[in-house]
């Protein structure tokens, strides 16, 4: 079988791996090889380690990318994948690997802590914070939500929303969700802060552009040697990324992390993370609240 490239598409028989489904089950072909491979190049491009326990995952996840780019095999489309210099690809095999799980107001202690910060200085303070895995969203708008109730309307509040993942990053510069992700949300916040959907809209919300002008929303990998800021930063969100990375990688970029931040500044990580061995950087201060030193 060809693609419309006329590349031979291969099917090859190898050793076959617990998957979720039996090999005869599959619809490609699948192997422990394949499964190597893929751990090998998400962890040079993202840095992330996928333990042995994920084959099923992976195997779901990049099905899609197959069928879609019209591959039959796994070890065919990860050929194409490494020999062309198709960036669109590469990003949406970034895009399926990563796990974007987040919510409104997650880990809420973080945002009561947030907001006694924002209080405990001068009203006309300006505040340049980064959120450094924001994935689609809640996360950077559950952080201006609680400058504007704590500092008004006039809050000199600047937040960077970065993620890896492109398409995550478009859902939190739309900035619509599901009605559900807000049933939380006490009505006062709703009614402040959000708008809701009618007609083909119905069981939407979408935030208020006030909050995403607060924002700006951008790509940046935390593994990548560059970043792009210009004035460093008083407050860090870095919160459920870290524990997809191994301890070399976490030390990397906590000392990058550590650069870009200003001396007595705070770090919020996420609730499974410790950076204790890191204390030459960051002194913990609370429950996952570290101050950079
Ligand atoms: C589980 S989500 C956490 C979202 C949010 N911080 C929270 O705690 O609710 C992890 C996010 O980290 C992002 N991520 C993974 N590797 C990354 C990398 N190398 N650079 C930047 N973001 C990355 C993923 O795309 C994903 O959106």
């Amino acid at each position: 079988m060809y693609k419309a490239d006329g590349q031979r598409i291969q099917q090859v028989q190898r050793g076959s791996l617990g998957g979720g489904a039996s090999s005869q089950e599959r619809e490609f072909t699948w192997s422990s090889e394949d499964f190597s491979r893929v751990q090998r190049l998400i962890y040079q491009r993202a840095g992330i380690s996928l333990h042995d326990g994920k084959h099923a995952m992976v195997y779901s996840r990049l099905s899609r990318r197959l069928r879609e780019a019209g591959y039959l095999s796994f070890d065919s489309y990860l050929d194409w994948l490494e020999k062309s210099d198709n960036e669109d690809e590469w990003q949406e095999f970034i895009n399926a690997l990563t796990t974007n799980l987040t919510a409104f107001f997650r880990e809420n202690h973080h945002f009561e802590t947030l907001a006694e910060m924002l209080k405990s200085k001068p009203s006309s303070t300006a505040w340049n914070v980064w959120c450094s895995a924001a994935s689609t969203g809640e996360e950077p708008y559950s952080i201006v939500m609680t400058a504007l109730e704590t500092l008004g309307n006039q809050a000199n509040f600047k937040l960077i929303a970065s993620d890896i993942d492109s398409k995550v990053l478009e859902t939190g510069a739309t900035g619509v969700y599901r009605i559900d992700g807000v049933k939380n949300m006490h009505n006062e916040r709703l009614r402040k802060f959000f708008l809701r959907g009618k007609g083909r809209n119905a069981g939407m919300v979408r935030v208020k552009p006030e909050l995403q002008k607060m924002i700006d929303f951008m790509q940046i990998n935390l593994i990548d040697d560059n970043w792009p800021f210009k004035e460093s930063f008083d407050v860090v969100f870095c919160r459920n990324v870290m524990i997809y990375f191994d301890a070399q990688t976490q030390r990397k970029v906590l000392e990058k992390i550590h650069r870009v931040m200003k001396p007595g500044s705070t770090l919020f990580v996420g609730h499974a993370e410790n950076f204790s061995d890191s204390r030459d950087l960051f002194l913990l201060k609370g429950k996952t609240v570290y101050e950079r030193l």
